[in-house]
């Protein structure tokens, strides 16, 4: 399998190619050909990672490809992680990112339009992940639109340890919460239809202190809290997502959970069609499916739709850019 990955040599890169190098995304039989994108002062970084992922020796690597070309990187990938985005300096506003990133995914999505493989599978960790993946997949009119991706599974993650610290159970005793929304601080973490060690997560929302002053912001925050303690955002947590989130994709979801994923919507939750948006979903056949029919409380209803109304602002921020 060719997986490429962007902006290889940041942060997340250098907790992530290790990884896909050992067979913790693609599974133990599964031998991968790295390709590394970067922009041109990235790339001797991305050459000194490269020599350290020879030096582990990984059976399963079968090569590594560097390029600041992404039609180059691109070209016949399976699987695309694009984590390389511009980050948010001081003064600058959230429509003067989302035009500087629509620079980038904009060709990027261009790229795996022209070259990649047919079963290309796209995810986007960069920020604002959601509105990127929006941009590259409406330069890829002839991928489907399903198969770009945008990350929340760490936003997940994060919320499967709160609520295990909360109840005192092992995060493995915590089943079926989701992400809505954006991968923001407007996301809305719920509990509703969780499976918390055999009983409902309902019965945790009875403490309403918690849920909405202490759980909620904890979670939605939390890529902030990171950024102030480490003085520089998650990174091998946001790695271990992107493993999660492509190792369920390819391999399915354990039966009786799931996942949250940031997808193109189909209008599911009465969420506008197009938008990528975070949604409750299991995997099997090497597809994403939304769990539907969910019961949606007021509580949640209020909070799923402002979160939606970021997100809307946002594809009318980049479409009046050009961008998509
Ligand atoms: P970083 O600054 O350490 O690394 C980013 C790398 O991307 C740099 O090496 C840079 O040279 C490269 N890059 C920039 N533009 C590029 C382009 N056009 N093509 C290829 N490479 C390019 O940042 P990081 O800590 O690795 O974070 C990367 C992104 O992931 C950021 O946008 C961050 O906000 C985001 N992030 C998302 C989540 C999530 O849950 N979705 C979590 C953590 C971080
Ligand atoms: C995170 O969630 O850790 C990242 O998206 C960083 C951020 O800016 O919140």
């Amino acid at each position: 399998m060719n997986v490429t990955v962007t902006g290889a040599a940041g942060q997340i890169g250098y907790a992530l190619l290790f990884r896909i190098a050992s067979g913790a995304m693609l599974g133990p039989d599964t031998p991968v050909r790295l390709k590394l994108l970067e922009i041109p002062q990235g790339v001797k970084a991305a050459e000194g990672t490269a020599m350290e992922l020879d030096d582990c020796a990984f059976p399963l690597l079968a090569g590594i490809d560097i390029d600041d070309d992404a039609t180059r990187a691109f070209d016949g990938t399976n699987v695309a992680l694009l984590v390389g985005a511009r980050p948010r300096g001081p003064g600058m506003e959230r429509a003067d990112l989302l035009e500087a990133n629509g620079g980038i995914f904009g060709p990027q999505g261009r790229a795996i339009n022209a070259g990649a493989a047919d079963d290309v599978r796209v995810l986007v960790v960069g920020n604002p992940a959601n509105t990127n993946a929006l941009i590259a997949s409406a330069h890829a009119p002839d991928v489907p639109a399903e198969r770009f991706t945008a990350m929340t599974r760490l936003d997940h993650n994060r919320a499967l340890s709160q609520v295990a610290h909360k109840a005192g159970v092992p995060v493995s005793e915590v089943r079926r919460l989701t992400i809505w929304g954006n991968h923001s601080a407007t996301q809305y973490p719920d509990l509703f239809h969780a499976d918390v060690a055999g009983s409902p997560g309902g019965a945790l929302t009875a403490d309403t202190a918690w849920l909405t002053d202490d759980f909620i912001p904890t979670v939605a925050k939390r890529g902030a809290a990171i950024i102030d303690a480490r003085g520089a955002s998650s990174a091998a947590s946001a790695a271990n997502a992107a493993i999660d989130h492509v190792d369920d994709w390819v391999h399915g979801t354990p039966a009786g959970d799931w996942t949250s994923v940031g997808l193109p919507s189909r209008g599911e939750y009465g969420v506008p069609e197009g938008l990528v948006c975070s949604f409750p979903v299991t995997s099997s056949d090497g597809a994403w499916h939304v769990v539907e029919d969910l019961e949606i409380d007021d509580f949640s209803r209020e909070r799923i739709d402002a979160s939606v109304a970021e997100l809307a602002a946002e594809r009318d921020t980049v479409r009046g850019l050009g961008l998509i």
